[in-house]
């Protein structure tokens, strides 16, 4: 087990600016990580934060909000909306809630940038105004596919329009009001489930999710911190239309997705020792644990707590010797957002690891799945490409050296990409050089601050 490192070697994160197009990592080989690591706070939880608060009656304080460009876009969308919100400053935020039918027609199109969360979660509560909105995303979420929220939401009676190929921009017309339906998602997506229960916050009767596996509950958890009744029967969840939501401070914990990369970066890399502070443990997040405790992972977890509705731990993490593993179809949503560090754990590993059932990954910031290969192939690593996922032929026969030349890698502006080869490099003979790496700010904002004062050599070039 790690002892706990002293306070004073705390690395903090000091918020970026905007993000660098062209921006690349170039990372020096080898090292370790070592010492005590804050990494920002939960994506997911941080745009449900500014949503739930802004429709709640009252003031919602938030802190530990992820000061990131998705988590940002959320936010404008709503001032857009007429909601005063103060900050983001060091975390904190204080939200001025209109109440459930407090929202005001914005000026412009709402620009969601990269994040598929706010576009999916947003059309849902925008399909219950009185007013008309438009949503717009950067290049890549313009390629991603809406029909799976827009379809059930048109069964709700919601009037969204789309591309021909069901990509944004969505247009969204004012409904005749919403009705509840009880719906069986085809996938096991979060959010599509928290775009329906946020469209069945405005409609006439339940509303009811079913899912094919367990997916990320935060949406619950904060309505129910906010006093609105939701209820749960196994994989079905359902609420009522036309509660209120009573405004509750919200502590934001740091991100288990962005944690990962210093999982994944400490057991591969010789001789580190790395404690990752009140990180969120909410079980529907902890895939990464399990399968890299099934691949032999020094994981601890301590400091075991409630923050808010939420619980957190501090993961202390030691270099381990990894082995290849299959990883189970029920960690596979657990995971979904943690499969690019995953795929750089399994390439360190002793033999094959086997990834199935993972086609969601293709239709993430990028096709996680070819990205992740080419990458890995830039490097010398043998992949083969799967429809729904890859098999990696791992490395860790050499023991604790290196495991590959350097080379470049193109991340296609997918930030987890960006960072999973970061942490590569720990175990390369020559440098790694990143390309395209500005959307990094989208959920990590201060990444190469960070790993840089853990000990990676990763420096930024514009
Ligand atoms: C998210 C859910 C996941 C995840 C995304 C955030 C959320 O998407 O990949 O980064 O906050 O609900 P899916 O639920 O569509 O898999």
């Amino acid at each position: 087990m790690v002892s706990e490192l002293p306070p004073e070697e705390c690395l903090t994160l000091s918020p970026e600016t905007a993000p660098v197009p062209g921006l690349r990592y170039v990372v020096t080989a080898g090292g370790s990580l070592i010492g005590r690591v804050r990494v920002p706070g939960d994506k997911s939880i941080s745009h449900r934060a500014i949503m739930l608060g802004a429709i709640a009656d009252g003031e919602t304080h938030v802190s530990g909000f992820l000061e990131g460009a998705d988590s940002l876009a959320t936010l404008a969308a709503f001032r857009a909306m007429g909601v005063v919100i103060d900050g983001p400053a060091f975390g904190r935020v204080r939200i001025e809630g209109v109440g459930l039918h407090g929202l005001k027609a914005p000026e412009a199109a709402l620009n969601m940038g990269n994040s598929g969360t706010s576009m999916r979660l947003l059309s849902g509560l925008l399909a219950g105004q009185r007013f008309a909105t438009t949503l717009t995303g950067d290049a890549s979420l313009s390629r991603r596919p809406m029909q799976r929220v827009t379809e059930p939401l048109t069964r709700m009676g919601a009037r969204i329009g789309t591309s021909a190929q069901g990509t944004a921009p969505l247009h969204i017309t004012p409904a005749d009001g919403l009705v509840g339906i009880d719906y069986a998602m085809p996938v096991a997506s979060a959010q599509v489930k928290s775009s329906l229960l946020l469209a069945g916050l405005y409609a006439q009767g339940q509303t009811c999710v079913t899912e094919p596996a367990p997916t990320r509950d935060h949406t619950e958890r904060m309505l129910t911190a906010f006093g609105y009744r939701v209820h749960r029967s196994g994989p079905r969840v359902c609420l009522q239309g036309g509660e209120r939501l009573n405004a509750a401070p919200i502590s934001v914990p740091a991100d288990i997705s962005s944690a990962a990369f210093f999982l994944v970066g400490a057991s591969i890399a010789p001789g580190s020792n790395v404690t990752l502070e009140q990180v969120g443990i909410n079980p529907t997040r902890i895939g990464v644990i399990n399968i890299l405790r099934s691949m032999g992972a020094d994981l601890t977890l301590i400091n075991a707590r409630a923050l808010g509705g939420e619980p957190v731990a501090d993961i202390c993490v030691r270099s381990a010797t990894l082995r290849g593993t299959v990883i189970l179809a029920d960690q596979v949503p657990l995971a979904i957002d943690e499969f690019p560090a995953l795929f750089i754990a399994a390439a360190c590993a002793d033999g094959e690891t086997l990834l199935t059932g993972a086609e969601e990954l293709r239709v993430k910031e990028s096709d996680r799945i070819a990205v992740m290969a080419a990458g890995l192939a830039a490097l010398g690593i043998e992949a083969e490409v799967l429809p729904d996922g890859i098999r990696i032929q791992g490395r860790g026969e050499a023991g604790g050296g290196a495991l590959w030349d350097g080379g470049r890698v193109d991340s296609h502006g997918d930030h987890r990409i960006a960072m999973a080869f970061a942490m590569a490099a720990l175990r390369a003979t020559g440098p790694v050089e990143i390309l395209d790496c500005a959307n990094v700010n989208t959920s990590f904002p201060g990444f190469a601050g960070i790993a840089a004062s853990a000990g990676l050599g990763i420096l930024e070039q514009a």
